[in-house]
């Protein structure tokens, strides 16, 4: 049916709905009926704490204004038939014999969820589905905890299951790790389902609260900007996976040389401990511990500071952060550091560090809302000539997690 006069006038002021409408007009097109409901999460971006989340340590993502959207409708057969918008491929599986594809599509993650849902001991319907995601794809801003979550929204309300929010991110954690086979933390996933609008989270990683930390950034004149240094991040599997038993091995000999104290992980050891004991632990772990106690530090201290205002000392603690990842953590890369040495010499800029897991990716900056354009100069322009790769900047607004809309 076509939409009438007023409705189409919304769509051009909304994109939003203009968005979900051609969503819901591919579905049909697609399947010859319309869906039941839409589920939409966030991507995010990680204001600071990198690389805490798997040693069950703070971080303090924001859900950002670039979802994936999937439109659904339950079938009877125990099928599911996908349809991707923005690949323009088709996936179908039987939810009874769930295989892995070989070809790292986007259905994968589509089936690691019905995989794992079912295991966890829920019967699921079968679904007809259209997925679209307006995440950047491999630039570090979660589009697959995006696209699970989502996925996992739309079988739980067609099948009617009524499933813990934290739940619902370690389900989706568990699709990533068990199926698709990345080695992520939980803080994507998580942050895809609590987000909270106008608001930075604070994920205790080791008992899962979360706290909704208010950003104030109309308040301020502040923007929060994503530069994406146009370098995918090609060494991450290897060198995540590598950081993580790093930090599993310095827990390890900690435990010995902290005899009676038994630290379970780099949350329940302190900088004294490494001052003490430094000197018995080969130097790059103890560089990777230094980072992880570090930055669980300045992520409360980020907290802190944002609730007294205090502008300065959070964009202290994002250079701080940056630092430490580059030459503690070594996960940062030369792309990386120009973009945040770009960055801090321009006037209006608060703060730049590197987010999510590195190697490539982009920054996270907090700039005031009047030296925008001059980011765009000054900081994109000079970087695409420096570097010569196609960097792009996104402004983001702090959104709500997973959201459901039945029609
Ligand atoms: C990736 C992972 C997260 C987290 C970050 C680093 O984004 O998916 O779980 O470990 O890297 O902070």
């Amino acid at each position: 049916m076509p939409a009438a006069a007023s409705e189409r006038a919304d769509l051009v002021e909304n994109p939003a709905a203009a968005r979900f409408e051609i969503i819901v007009a591919a579905f049909r097109a697609r399947f010859g009926r319309p869906p039941v409901g839409l589920a939409e999460a966030p991507g995010r971006v990680n204001l600071i704490g990198e690389h805490t989340d798997y040693n069950e340590g703070f971080v303090l993502p924001v859900a950002i204004d670039r979802t994936v959207a999937i439109a659904f409708a339950p079938r009877e057969d125990g099928r599911v038939r996908a349809h991707s918008l923005d690949f323009d491929q088709e996936d179908e599986f039987a939810l009874a014999d769930i295989g892995r594809r070989e070809d790292d599509s986007w259905a994968n993650y589509l089936r690691g969820v019905a995989l794992v849902l079912q295991q966890a001991g829920h019967r699921l319907t079968g679904l007809d589905l259209v997925v679209q995601g307006e995440v950047p794809i491999g630039a570090g801003l979660s589009s697959s905890a995006a696209l699970e979550v989502a996925t996992l929204g739309a079988f739980a309300t067609a099948t009617g299951l009524a499933l813990d929010d934290r739940d619902k991110a370690l389900l989706a954690q568990r699709a990533e790790n068990e199926f698709v086979g990345v080695a992520c933390g939980v803080m994507d996933q998580m942050a895809a389902v609590f987000g909270r609008a106008d608001h930075a989270l604070r994920i205790d990683c080791r008992s899962l609260e979360t706290e909704a930390v208010p950003l104030n950034l109309e308040a301020h004149g502040l923007r929060i900007v994503v530069a994406n240094t146009g370098v995918r991040r090609a060494l991450t599997a290897s060198a995540y996976n590598q950081r993580r038993d790093e930090c599993n091995r310095v827990v390890e000999l900690l435990f010995v040389l902290l005899r009676g104290r038994r630290p379970r992980s780099l949350r329940d050891i302190t900088l004294r401990d490494l001052t003490i004991n430094g000197r018995f632990l080969p130097e790059d772990l103890l560089r990777r511990a230094r980072h992880v106690v570090s930055e669980n530090a300045r992520v409360l201290a980020t907290v802190d500071a944002l609730a007294h205002g205090d502008l300065a000392e959070v964009g202290r603690l994002f250079y701080a952060s940056h630092e430490s990842l580059a030459r503690d953590y070594e996960v940062s890369s030369p792309e990386l550091d120009l973009m945040v040495e770009l960055a801090g010499s321009l006037e209006g800029v608060v703060g730049a560090r590197m987010t999510g897991a590195g190697f490539g990716g982009c920054t996270v900056n907090l700039v005031h809302a009047d030296a925008l354009d001059s980011f765009g100069e000054q900081v994109i322009e000079a970087y695409r000539a420096r570097a010569g790769l196609p960097a792009e900047m996104y402004v983001c607004r702090a959104v709500d997690g997973l959201r459901i809309v039945e029609f």
